[in-house]
């Protein structure tokens, strides 16, 4: 399959799925989340000061990110290669009062942006859909400035195998050719999409090789769900049903991979 008609079948796919996912997921839109069930902005401190910052959003599906850094003061630019997920987020930004530019748009093609514009490129679990990474990472340093940040939140090159049913193992072949996961949602009107793994050595490798300088790695844990009161759940910046029922084994592996670089000047 092209890389085309990967990226066609996943918009195909999220546009279908999007009604859905904003109704079964619980995401914030005061703090920036990075990743299922785990700690966001406000615990991990990753961006620094927004206030005033030119931000973009990569594959922001709903936008809730950037919702969050608009209310902090910075001017957030975001695009999702999803028209469904854009009118969510049109709807959410014109719920929450604020300014966010929202564009429809494929992360590995940023051409409507001028070069060095941005201070800081964000992505939550996005560059998973992307078929060729590096030529979007190339696309994120040249709209952003020199000496700007790149937070990127991913899935953990581990969630590429699979989980045995009965021992509760995840079983892993071979982590040096991780699997590509192809997946299909037929009741969406999806017949194939794709997700892609990366190793770590080659994302840092990658990022290493296009010019920024990677400066945190970091595999969080969830939070203890179990043991926190209703109250304390709403706290968690992403939630839902279908990932408490997944705990226990994120709580052992994790499913969540967060890597920040700067753009060497
Ligand atoms: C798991 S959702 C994450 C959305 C949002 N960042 C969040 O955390 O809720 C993945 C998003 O990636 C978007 N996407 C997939 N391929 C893309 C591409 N090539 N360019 C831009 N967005 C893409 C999908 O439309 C979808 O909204």
């Amino acid at each position: 399959m092209s890389s085309e008609h990967i990226k066609r079948s996943n918009q195909t796919g999220w546009d279908g799925m999007a009604d859905s996912y904003q109704a079964t997921t619980a995401i914030s839109v005061d703090d920036v989340h990075y990743g299922p069930l785990g700690p966001g902005e406000r615990e991990l401190g990753l961006l620094g000061e927004v206030r005033g910052s030119r931000v973009l959003e990569l594959a922001c599906g709903a936008a809730q990110n950037s919702i969050a850094l608009a209310k902090q003061g910075a001017v957030v630019t975001a695009m999702d290669i999803s028209n469904k997920q854009i009118r969510h987020a049109r709807r959410l930004a014109a719920r929450e009062g604020v300014g966010v530019d929202l564009l429809r748009g494929d992360m590995e093609s940023l051409g409507m942006f001028k070069d060095g514009i941005f201070d800081l490129v964000l992505s939550s679990f996005g560059w998973e859909y992307v078929p060729d990474l590096g030529q979007c990472l190339e696309e994120c340093a040249r709209v952003m400035a020199g000496g700007g940040k790149l937070v990127v939140c991913t899935v953990h090159p581990l969630a590429a195998f699979e989980w045995d049913e009965e021992s509760q193992d995840l079983r892993v072949f071979d982590y040096f050719r991780l699997p590509v996961e192809v997946w299909s949602e037929p009741e969406h009107g999806l017949e194939v999409g794709a997700t892609f793994f990366h190793t770590i050595e080659e994302v840092f490798g990658l990022l290493t090789a296009i010019g920024f300088a990677v400066e945190q790695i970091l595999e969080p844990s969830p939070y203890p769900i179990t043991e926190m009161s209703e109250a304390e759940l709403r706290t968690v910046p992403y939630r839902g049903a279908d990932w408490e029922r997944q705990y226990e084994r994120m709580s052992r592996v994790p499913f969540t991979i967060i890597y920040t670089a700067r753009k060497r000047s």
